[in-house]
């Protein structure tokens, strides 16, 4: 038997595709730092677990397919603080933010139809544009301009008559760029008029440093109808085994079709909505020394690796990711060869090779994405560990 061109194509994981390697390098007695993936180690509020004990039905029934209304009014909420007003019919809990980009996938377009995203991306839209026989058209940004936006007409050239969406994540995951208001107004203008959705997925809203903002598009209210925005408390509220997030939009008929991808998987868990609901009711202050730390984790990477001046990174704005294009010419084989032929003292790391976040094979096979994940001690030996490694590998080369 033959499975489908898509069961084919789907493309692996490169966060995760190096596990089985890491798992040797462990079993050979090697310490492994993981910059792979974007697991925090930020501690889950005790809130959510104590929502969830609390719980005392005698029955763990389905709940409704759009999610329960006590997470849904503490989100609204949470949005409130921002000035974003929301309503009910506006939020759809998913699965995750994966689900919510899934959803939106399927929804915004037909087999063959095009979304544009600047590239790098966060990988896994890859894996939903093939589920959803969705093309990705790239938009390319640069490690040397901090991987901003191009001139926006570089944009606007991309559509085409099966132009249906722009999907724009910010802060961003891999480059941690955040968007400006301009760049983000700009792209909603385009939107506007070319009469496309506008995808905005502000999973890492929070996290922003240097006293920037992050600027939703849930702001912009001529956008009203274009505006679809993925959301999650898996990293805003350290809680990615959850596995809840949501689709937002004002869009009266995205939302009437979501509800039919909603209702064809049931309805989302509910004893994690309850843990969910019970962490957006905490005071906006949690989120002040969450951000100090990985603005010091930041700061402690950047300056290490920024010691090698071959190395072309700008400071990241945002989330907890950054970028980084390397001297060396195959970083997948790099990232492999730190873990199975490199150590410092047992020591090495763990990155994600960068070709794996852009839409075509082979593309800047010079870039690592490395999540800031670990304290800032420990961040700093790994560091280390990457630049010794960068003289080591092309010593060999
Ligand atoms: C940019 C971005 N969007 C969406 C997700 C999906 O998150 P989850 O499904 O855990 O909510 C992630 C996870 O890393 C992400 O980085």
């Amino acid at each position: 038997m033959k499975i489908s061109a898509r069961g084919e194509s789907i493309q692996d994981s490169p966060i995760r595709k190096l596990s089985p390697v890491a798992i040797k390098t462990k079993e050979a007695g090697k310490k492994v730092y993981h910059l792979n993936i974007g697991q925090p180690d930020i501690p889950t509020p005790p809130e959510f677990f104590e929502a969830i004990r609390s719980y005392s039905e005698k029955v763990l029934s389905y709940g409704p397919s759009d999610g329960i209304n006590e997470l849904k009014d503490a989100m609204i909420n949470y949005f409130k603080r921002y000035d974003i007003d929301l309503m009910r019919e506006n939020l759809t809990i998913t699965y995750g933010g994966s689900e919510a980009v899934s959803f939106a996938f399927n929804i915004i377009g037909d087999p063959g139809d095009e979304i544009i995203i600047p590239e790098p991306f966060y990988t896994n839209y890859n894996g939903y544009a093939t589920m959803s026989d969705l093309k990705i058209v790239p938009v390319p940004t640069m490690a040397e301009t901090g991987f901003h936006l191009p001139d926006i007409s570089e944009i606007e050239k991309k559509i085409t008559s099966r132009t249906k969406a722009i999907l724009i994540c910010s802060p961003n995951n891999p480059t941690g760029t955040v968007f400006s208001e301009e760049e983000i107004r700009s792209l909603g203008e385009v939107a506007k008029k070319h009469d496309l959705f506008l995808i905005a997925d502000e999973v890492y809203k929070e996290f922003t440093y240097d006293g920037i903002r992050h600027f939703s598009v849930l702001e912009i209210d001529e956008l009203r109808e274009n505006v679809i925005v993925v959301d999650s408390i898996s990293k805003r509220y350290s809680s990615c085994g959850a596995r809840i997030g949501a689709m937002i939009t004002r869009n009266k008929d995205v939302m009437v079709s979501v509800l039919k991808f909603a209702q064809a998987r049931l309805c989302p868990p509910t004893l994690e909505q309850l843990g969910a609901a019970a962490t957006y009711k905490l005071p906006h202050s949690y989120f002040e020394d969450i951000k100090k730390e990985y603005q010091l984790r930041r700061d402690t990477l950047y300056e290490v690796l920024t010691a090698n001046k071959d190395i072309v990174l700008r400071k990241p704005e945002g989330a907890f990711y950054l970028m980084a294009k390397l001297p060396v010419d195959d970083s997948d084989d790099f990232a492999k060869w730190m873990l199975e032929s490199f150590d410092v003292d047992g020591e090495t790391v763990m990155v994600a090779p960068g070709g794996g976040f852009y839409s075509a094979e082979g593309e800047r096979t010079d870039e690592i994405r490395i999540a800031y994940v670990l304290d800032s001690s420990k961040l700093k030996i790994a560091g280390k560990i990457i630049l010794e490694a960068i003289r080591e590998y092309n010593k060999k080369s």
